[in-house]
């Protein structure tokens, strides 16, 4: 089973938000993450898969202005109806494996809760790493929430990469340090547990 758009759209049209297996009612978990982050309120963020996650909602309060990506049109078109975007919202419908638009903002914040995961490929997983590092300012930060290598081997039907805060560190590269770690096991709403590392990296800035 291939990591498409057909694929996700089909799970998105299927399901309401709750029957979702990654489904959040409510962002506490990240954002406490974000708790230590200064000037949130003049950010640019940008989310590389972000379904229809009830985080979107939390970020339209808290931040200047949000770019919305994923892979999956019919998720976007969900979340378009759910959220007032206000004019703070940029669309994206992109493969993250796949070069970002040359015109695509520049983000003071990177927010991907199980998305990287779902890259399999050597040049896929790289792909993804020089769109972040594209994208990312100096001095900027990034949140990654993946399954840990202990957790389950698969979701949505899908086989994925897990990852340690190690490997994170080692494929954004030496511009980039790690904060703060830590696991967080995830309760799927069908009872499973589903444990998570979640790292938070800052660039650092270029001399
Ligand atoms: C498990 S869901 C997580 C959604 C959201 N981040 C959340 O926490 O609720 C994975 C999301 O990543 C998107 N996705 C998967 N592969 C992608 C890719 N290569 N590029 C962009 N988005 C992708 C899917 O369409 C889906 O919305």
């Amino acid at each position: 089973m291939p990591n498409t758009t057909e694929h996700w759209n089909k799970i998105f049209a299927a399901k309401a938000d709750p029957e979702l297996g990654w489904y959040e009612g409510d962002a506490s978990q990240t954002l406490r993450f974000l708790e230590g982050i200064p000037h949130l309120e003049s950010a640019t963020v940008f989310l590389p898969g972000a379904g229809t996650s009830v985080l979107v909602d939390e970020l339209l309060n808290r931040c200047h202005q949000l770019v919305l990506n994923d892979i999956s049109d019919a998720a976007l078109n969900k979340l378009k109806d759910r959220i007032q975007d206000n004019g703070k919202v940029v669309w994206l419908y992109h493969d993250m494996s796949k070069p970002l638009p040359k015109d695509c903002p520049l983000a003071d914040l990177w927010i991907d809760r199980a998305v990287l995961h779902f890259l399999l490929e050597e040049p896929e997983i790289e792909g993804y790493f020089d769109n972040l590092r594209a994208v990312i300012k100096d001095g900027g930060f990034v949140l990654l929430a993946e399954f840990s290598p202990d957790g389950a081997p698969r979701c949505a039907g899908l086989d994925l990469h897990r990852y340690s805060a190690e490997e994170m560190a080692y494929r954004l590269g030496s511009q980039f340090t790690l904060i703060r770690q830590e696991r967080f096991n995830y309760i799927s709403p069908f009872g499973d547990q589903r444990p998570y590392i979640y790292a938070l990296f800052q660039r650092r800035n270029s001399d």
